[in-house]
């Protein structure tokens, strides 16, 4: 891991506007930093904002207040810089259906500039890691829930981005392919130096895989830094535990 930041939000603020008089405030006053090379955990309950505060970060949402960096450059301003040096596996939706495997790699990659030689290299080891290849030419659409998130996992590292943003990368994947997962975002984080954001309701996945993690509740950021750190802070047993008392508001121990 390297001293650079990387990403860096101030007070960021969303406000979510539903009809004329419901309002959303989806991320309240969350400041963050991250640094090169490192593997951050967003944890939160359901609608703590994790989805959020990703989609601002890659220009797919716009803030209501506060400032977001990434890269150097500010998200409002310079998302297109952003956007090609980053890569989002989304929680929902996003893949290609009607393309095969292999083709979803492709034509992704295809959308960087990135040559077709290099990307057909890429494809293949990919599709190799996360145990596609048999199926790379099988359409997307008959793929069960876990390998199309296998399928979204080799596509968002195609491009071999600078930030790799993964919301929910092992949701719905088998005990094997997650471990695959893990150990290949491992990897690219000690080897590359690619710094990967993910979201994860798993608090094993994130002791096991997190250098440091965010706990975010009801748009608020509870909690930063090292799992080991945060059980020492909140003398707590395990991630789970500090998990627990900070969202439920049982049992947190320290400040
Ligand atoms: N496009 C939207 N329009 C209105 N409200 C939204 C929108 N997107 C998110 N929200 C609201 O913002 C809050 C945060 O949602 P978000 O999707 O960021 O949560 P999350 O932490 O990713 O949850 P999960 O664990 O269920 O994926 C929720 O109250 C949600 O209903
Ligand atoms: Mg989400």
């Amino acid at each position: 891991m390297l001293d650079e930041v990387v990403i860096k939000t101030e007070s960021l603020l969303k406000i979510f506007e539903e009809g004329k008089k419901r309002e959303v405030t989806a991320l309240n006053d969350v400041s963050l930093q991250i640094r090169r090379g490192e593997v951050f955990g967003l944890l939160g309950p359901n609608g703590a904002g994790k989805t959020t505060l990703i989609r601002i970060l890659v220009g797919l949402l716009t803030p209501t207040g506060g400032e977001a960096h990434v890269l150097g450059r500010n998200v409002t301003a310079d998302i297109e810089y952003i956007r090609e040096r980053v890569a989002l596996l989304p929680q929902e939706a996003g893949i290609y259906e009607r393309l095969t495997a292999r083709e979803n790699l492709i034509y992704y990659g295809g959308l960087y500039g990135i040559p077709e030689e290099t990307l057909n290299e890429r494809a293949d080891e990919l599709l190799d890691i996360v145990g596609l290849r048999e199926k790379e030419d099988y359409q997307v659409k008959g793929f069960s829930g876990g390998m199309k998130r296998k399928v979204l996992v080799a596509r968002a590292l195609i491009i071999e981005p600078e930030i790799i943003f993964m919301d929910e990368p092992t949701t719905g994947v088998d005990t094997i392919g997650a471990r695959v997962v893990r150990t290949l975002l491992k990897r690219l984080s000690s080897e590359r130096n690619q710094t990967i954001i993910l979201t994860t309701h798993d608090l094993n996945e994130v002791s096991e895989l997190c250098h440091r993690v965010g706990i975010l509740n009801q748009g608020r950021l509870v909690a930063v830094g090292k799992p080991t750190e945060l059980e020492e802070k909140f003398k707590a047993a395990n991630l789970e535990e500090v998990f627990t008392g900070l969202v439920t508001g049982e049992g947190v121990y320290g400040e």
